[in-house]
């Protein structure tokens, strides 16, 4: 019997909170590489909050994924097939492998090191970790002394930028969801402090542990939590605009921020960036990162789901915070 390919497609834009009944599962047969291809088995698979904005047909920073086609998304495979110099059926690559089993790639899959852990190399060595190294360190102009905040800071992003802050000696302050994850955060990632923004009052709390404000607001949430740490704004601080998942399903957008005049007052700056534009860049931050990770200052989860078939329960897991740590698959 012939393998088939299977690969989730975009079947509809959702309106409001994204469905599994949003993608449709497809088989189709495997395709063929041509001159200068790879032919890829798909074993590991990557999630990312931003792809509720990537199924929406609204301005962003990349197209939309069109209706009917294969679901956009960063994995790691296996080169079965290869008519491309240099990579040899075994290799391990990284791409945009998209949600399928089966993809033909290019040069532009990276080709992993061997003994790379595909864990590792989605997560804190890929575009998790540069988002938080160059949000932090180049938007969030981090200085020796600052005090930081960061939200989502249990998730895969916001846990790298808060040990980033601590290996350069800053206190940093936790927003995150439930008990386990905040003593994740102060137990094992050595932040200072976690507030836990579903049982506490958020704002309140910032005031107590930030008593002279915040120079660097790492913000991944948006909404009342960005409005809380505005807040407490530190003269001069930097408000990074990683992200705002809380806004991401919401069927209409939220009004603005009610404490955007603290900037204004405080003389701050507030930044939004696509971690992408860094990319060139990309070798700095992996060697600072792997240091890092190598000597202990930075601890990571990766929160594996198993099989094909779960992509989108898999990418939902995301929006309720149900993922600890970088949300992958295992196909
Ligand atoms: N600018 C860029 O280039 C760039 C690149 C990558 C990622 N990002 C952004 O970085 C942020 C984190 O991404 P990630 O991949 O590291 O995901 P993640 O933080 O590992 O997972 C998402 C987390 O968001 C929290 N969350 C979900 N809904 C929420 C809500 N309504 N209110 C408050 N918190 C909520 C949940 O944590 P709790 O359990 O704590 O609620 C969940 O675990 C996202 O905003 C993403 O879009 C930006």
């Amino acid at each position: 019997m012939t393998e088939l390919n299977r690969r989730w497609v975009l079947a509809s834009r959702p309106v409001g909170m994204v469905r599994e009944s949003d993608f449709a599962l497809e088989e189709v047969e495997v395709p063929k590489p041509g001159d200068g291809q790879i032919l890829v088995r798909t074993h590991w698979l990557a999630f990312e909050p931003a792809m509720r904005g990537w199924i929406d047909d609204k301005p962003n920073y990349i197209p939309p994924v069109p209706l009917g086609e294969v679901m956009r998304g960063m994995g790691v495979g296996e080169v079965v097939e290869s008519r491309l110099d240099g990579y040899e059926p075994g290799d391990l690559v990284q791409g945009m492998t998209g949600w399928q089993e089966w993809v033909i790639g290019d040069a532009g899959m990276r080709k992993l090191p061997a003994g790379t852990d595909p864990r590792l190399a989605l997560s804190v060595l890929g575009i998790t970790g540069m988002t938080a190294y160059f949000g932090l360190l180049e938007i969030g102009r981090l200085q020796d002394g600052d005090t930081v905040l960061v939200s989502g800071a249990a998730g895969a992003t916001g846990s790298v930028v808060g040990q980033i802050a601590k290996a350069r000696g800053c206190p940093v302050v936790g927003i995150a969801g439930g008990p386990e994850k905040c003593r994740w955060l102060t137990d094992k990632a050595g932040f200072d402090a976690a507030i836990d923004y579903k049982s506490e009052d958020v704002e309140a709390r910032i005031g107590e542990l930030c008593p002279n404000g915040v120079d660097v607001f790492f913000d991944n949430v948006g909404g009342e939590i960005l409005d809380a740490g505005l807040a407490h704004i530190a003269r001069g601080a930097r408000i990074v605009v990683c992200g705002a998942i809380s806004a991401y399903n919401l069927e209409d957008r939220p009004s603005g921020p009610r404490n955007y005049y603290r900037i204004v007052a405080q003389r701050g700056r507030m930044e939004g960036f696509v971690v992408i534009d860094f990319l060139p860049r990309a070798p700095e931050a992996v060697a600072d990162l792997l240091q890092w990770v190598a000597e202990g200052r930075i601890r990571w989860e990766a929160d594996v789901q198993q099989g094909f078939e779960n992509a989108p329960a898999t990418l939902l897991r995301l929006y309720s915070g149900a993922n600890f740590g970088k949300q992958l698959l295992e196909i």
